[in-house]
Parts: structure tokens; sequence; C-alpha cells
């Protein structure tokens, strides 16, 4: 098949067009080279067109092209309000004109990177109320240092505390950041593209992607990619809250992996957009993957500091069984094995 790969240049773009290539797909590849992301004097690849998508005709790259996989987006969650412009821009106008160009195109297959954070603070037990989302968490209850949330309805003053439960696709979406409000806008535009178009979409929610390749220490990067990089400094990674927050961890040649499956069954599925979570299926705390990096990685132990921000959610945890059934997925890396890899893995400095 031929593949419009956008984000062909980032962490998991770049391995998208690798194993999509090894799989005997032809890979046009596309990326803005973000100063954010690859720094302000880098080379543009041979194998990688420099292309915006939010300004740059389209059209004549997509010609003859039977699927688009598109992976170009401002990452991170967003660290202040002047950040949205740039998730509008990049994330919402950028697959805005990809979708309209594909419509001119004729070109109705699509694989679009979503994330986890569509869902928020995601779903818990009340022992009293059954499945709830939680409420906001409190100040006082954070200052105290009690960092898991409460049931909506009761509070938990009275019953036990709630408990995190897995996050199925059909799970509503709650964003919560700059970065997540602009993963919905993505799904929602494609699924109106489906509309219009006849279209298919997979949207494949990923969860805390890490791997060789991942860049390094940013104000944008995640937990695993901070923390490595303390490590990579010889100090001690700082783990906020007390540790106990769940995470799935997938490493990113099952990503790679999905989305190429995704890629090939597209075709097949239904008008409108699919969602699949990717994810691991084995959750691990940020307490945990903190001990098992520094562990391997010969560093200095964790620090617990007690820290919190605002715009975090406690526990997020996927049911990797829809990407199964639907795709034929399931992750190859388990994060014992892919964490402890990582704390040698080289990444990305720009
Ligand atoms: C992360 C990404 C998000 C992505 C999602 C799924 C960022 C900032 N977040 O969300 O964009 O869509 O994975 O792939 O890129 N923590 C520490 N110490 C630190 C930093 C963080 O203990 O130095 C803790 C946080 O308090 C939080 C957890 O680690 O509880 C995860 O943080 P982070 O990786 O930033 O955000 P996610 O919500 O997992």
């Amino acid at each position: 098949m031929r593949v419009l790969l956008t984000g062909a240049a980032g962490f998991i773009g770049s391995r998208i067009a690798s194993v999509a290539r090894e799989r005997g797909h032809d890979v046009v590849a596309l990326d803005a080279y973000l100063p954010q992301a690859h720094g302000d004097d880098v080379a543009a690849d041979d194998q990688v067109l420099r292309l915006d998508l939010r300004a740059d005709r389209l059209d004549d790259v997509l010609a003859g092209v039977d699927v688009v996989s598109h992976q170009a987006a401002m990452v991170g969650n967003g660290v202040d309000a002047q950040d949205l412009p740039g998730y509008a821009g990049h994330n919402d106008l950028g697959t805005a004109e990809l979708l309209a160009a594909m419509a001119r195109t004729g070109v109705a297959d699509l694989v679009l990177a979503s994330s986890m954070v569509v869902y928020g603070d995601g779903r818990y037990d009340c022992p009293e109320h059954g499945d709830v989302p939680p409420a906001p968490r409190r100040e006082d209850d954070l200052a105290a240092g009690r960092f898991d949330p409460r049931c909506p309805i009761c509070g938990n003053d009275t019953d036990g505390d709630i408990t995190w439960r897995r996050i199925g696709e059909d799970t509503p979406f709650r964003p919560r950041t700059s970065y997540a409000a602009s993963k919905v806008a993505q799904e929602h535009y494609a699924d109106a593209w489906c509309t219009l178009q006849d279209g298919r979409a997979i949207a494949l929610r990923y969860h805390n992607v890490y791997g060789p390749g991942m860049p390094a220490d940013t104000p944008y990067a995640g937990v695993a990619a901070i923390f490595r990089s303390a490590l990579a400094r010889g100090e001690a990674p700082r783990v906020f809250e007390d540790g106990g927050q769940v995470r799935d961890f997938v490493h990113v040649d099952d990503v790679a992996l999905a989305n190429v499956l995704s890629l090939e069954r597209v075709h097949d599925h239904p008008s409108g957009v699919t969602a699949y979570n990717v994810a691991s299926g084995q959750p691990f705390t940020i307490g945990e993957m903190a001990a098992v990096l520094a562990r391997a990685g010969d560093g200095p132990e964790p620090v617990v500091t007690g820290e919190y921000r605002p715009f975090d959610v406690r526990h997020v945890v996927a049911s990797p069984d829809a990407a199964v059934e639907g795709l034929g997925f399931r992750a190859t890396v388990s994060p014992e094995d892919g964490l402890a890899r990582l704390a040698t893995d080289p990444l990305r400095t720009r």
C-alpha cells in the first residue's frame, strides 16, 4: 500500500515509517520539523519532505495514496494559556486541512494518533455508587497528602475510597488540558469528515509511550523522558505525589506495530471513527517505574517529593481488549523489560 505519513521525523512517526517499510509498504513521509521538537537549524532528512499541513498544498503528495497515517501534532500537555493557539493551529487546523485535501483527492482511509488524555481523570468504582468519573481533586486534600480522588456523589467521607477501573473506548471524553482538547477535536473532525466523505478512520489512543529516540527532557516531556534525563545527569528521579499514580507504559515498537496493523485494516472497518486504546495492558505506578529505571541505570534511588501539579490526573489505565479484537494487536514488550532498557536507550536531544 502507499501510505502518506505525517509527523514522520518524530519519535513515533519515525518508528512507524521503519515498520511500515519493513512490511513492504511504500511510505511518503512528511514533517513540518517544528523547532520546539527538532531545534532551529535541523537539516531535513532526504526521506522526509518538509511540509506544514496548515499552509502547504497537500494534493500532490496525496496522489496515488491509499491510506493516511496522521501523527503530526504539537505534543505535551500545554504548560500555559499561551500554548492554546499552538495546539489549535498545529493539531486542529492542521488536521482539518489534511482532511479537506484527502476529500479533494479521494483518499478515504485514515489512521489518527489520538491519546488517553481524551479520557481526562479516567473512571472509578465507588463502593456505594458504582462506575463514576471522579470529582475534581480538592486543593485541601492534595495539600494534606490525600491524592486519590473522591466519588462525585458521596465524596467517600464515610464509605471506602473509590478505586480505578480500566477504561474502555466508550468512556466519555473529558479533556483537561489544551493538548487533550486538541486530540478530542481531531477525533471530532475525523468523524465529521467520515460522514461527509463516507470515510473510515481509526483513532489510536496512545497511553504513555516510551522507548529509544524519545525526546529528552523539555517542559512538554512526559515523565519517562524526565526521569531518564535526570538519571543521565546523575540525579535521582523526582516522583510527585506519593508515587502511587498508575499509568500504562507502552513501548514505541508496539505503538508502531499497532499503527501498521491499523493501516492494513482500516479499509475493512465500518464508515466512521473506530477508537482503540494502545496500551501494554500491564499497569505500573510512577514510583515503580522510577525504581525500575534507576535500578537498570545504576542511578540514585528515586525521591518521592509529595509535590503535585494542578493538571495531573491520578490514575489512567486502559483496557487493551478492543485492539486485540479489532486489530489483532497485543503489546509484545513488557513494561518491566522495556523500561529497564530505557535506562540505556538513546534519547533524542534535537
Ligand atoms: C503523558 C503526556 C501526554 C500524553 C500521555 C499519553 C506529557 C506532559 N504528558 O500524560 O501528553 O498524551 O502521557 O501518552 O507529555 N511526574 C512525576 N515527576 C515528574 C513529572 C511527572 O512524578 O518529574 C508524575 C506526574 O505527577 C503524573 C505522572 O508522573 O502523575 C505522569 O506525568 P506525565 O507523563 O507528565 O503526564 P501523563 O498524564 O501521564
